[in-house]
């Protein structure tokens, strides 16, 4: 049987190694397409059975173009690239990975939390994170890790999720809250882990943002599509002291950058999961569940339904 690793975004080469070592020890080939355009991996589905790819988006076209296929994983954990429907549709299985890239994730919070507090590096005197509260919007495995490195900050932490016990959240030292206004007028720092669903599209916005406390810092390393872009525009207007930092560059990047260029941050590519320890337990996970899937029909972590 034929598996497709098709990544827009490569992995780290000693991932794509261990990702071909689990293939083809158990007697499968591996196709491997990177940076690939749509095109291409229109081209590379048609004679394969199972698919391993990041954020590239595997809609209903991709699909119809895979006779063959039988699972999808998605090395990573949100798997909104994905058009779960047609899948299931199609009878095919898709997964993902939960938990694999988080610590990548919760690290990269930091790394721009710190950026930003320290002026982006330039020579002007900043803040310390040092008794700060930090409001984590869903706890999560990345949120969870947000407030493992959080605890060695010395910051007061506090979560909201609706789907995680208190007990959860008090057992790591993390204040539970339990309405989101209150996450964002009573939190310095206030990072997003929720994922991209209808629900929760545009769900972040003026309303909210205003609410942060003075010299409030939002960070955003969950989908772009969370945000109400006019929204946070309005509020970063309006509150000179607010700052955003995010993992995703905004659709209206240029406006924001012209307007706010010291308050806000972007990453060319998303960065979050782009660590070698990431690659390689995204990656090595999402062959062995795509070599379960086809050989014994394991299908722990399937996120569609099955037909
Ligand atoms: C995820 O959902 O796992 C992260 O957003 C990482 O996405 P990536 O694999 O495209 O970097």
């Amino acid at each position: 049987m034929k598996i497709l690793v098709f990544t827009e975004k490569p992995f780290a080469p000693a991932a794509v190694k261990a990702i071909q070592n689990v293939i083809n020890a158990a007697g499968e080939d591996m196709v491997l397409v990177e940076r690939g355009t749509r095109q291409d991996l229109l081209q590379a589905v048609r004679d394969v059975e199972g698919l391993i790819v990041r954020s590239d988006i595997v809609d209903e076209e991709v699909i119809a173009s895979a006779p063959k296929l039988k699972v999808v994983v998605r090395a990573g954990a949100g798997y909104d690239n994905i058009d779960l429907k047609a899948a299931t549709d199609h009878g095919i299985c898709v997964m993902n990975t939960p938990g694999q890239n988080s610590n990548a994730v919760a690290e990269l919070v930091f790394g721009m939390i710190v950026m930003m507090c320290r002026n982006k590096y330039n020579g002007t005197s900043g803040s310390e994170l040092k008794g700060k509260s930090l409001g984590i919007y869903a706890f999560g495995q990345v949120g969870r890790n947000v407030a493992r490195i959080a605890k060695g900050f010395g910051m007061n932490i506090k979560a909201l999720d609706v789907f995680v016990a208190d007990d959860v959240m008090i057992e790591q030292d993390v204040i539970p809250v339990h309405d989101v206004n209150v996450l964002f007028s009573e939190n310095d720092f206030v990072s997003l882990h929720i994922p991209a669903t209808p629900e929760t599209k545009h769900s972040i916005g003026y309303d909210l943002i205003v609410k942060m406390p003075k010299n409030g810092v939002l960070v955003n390393t969950a989908r772009k599509e969370i945000i109400d872009e006019d929204g946070l525009l309005k509020a970063l207007e309006e509150r000179p002291d607010l700052r955003y930092v995010s993992d995703i560059k905004p659709d209206k990047a240029e406006e924001f950058e012209k307007r706010f260029a010291e308050r806000v941050f972007f990453t060319p590519k998303k960065m979050g999961a782009q660590t070698g320890e990431a690659n390689f337990n995204a990656g090595v996970a999402a062959a062995e569940q795509t070599i379960a899937y086809l050989k014994d029909g394991c299908n722990k972590y399937q996120v569609n339904k099955c037909k």
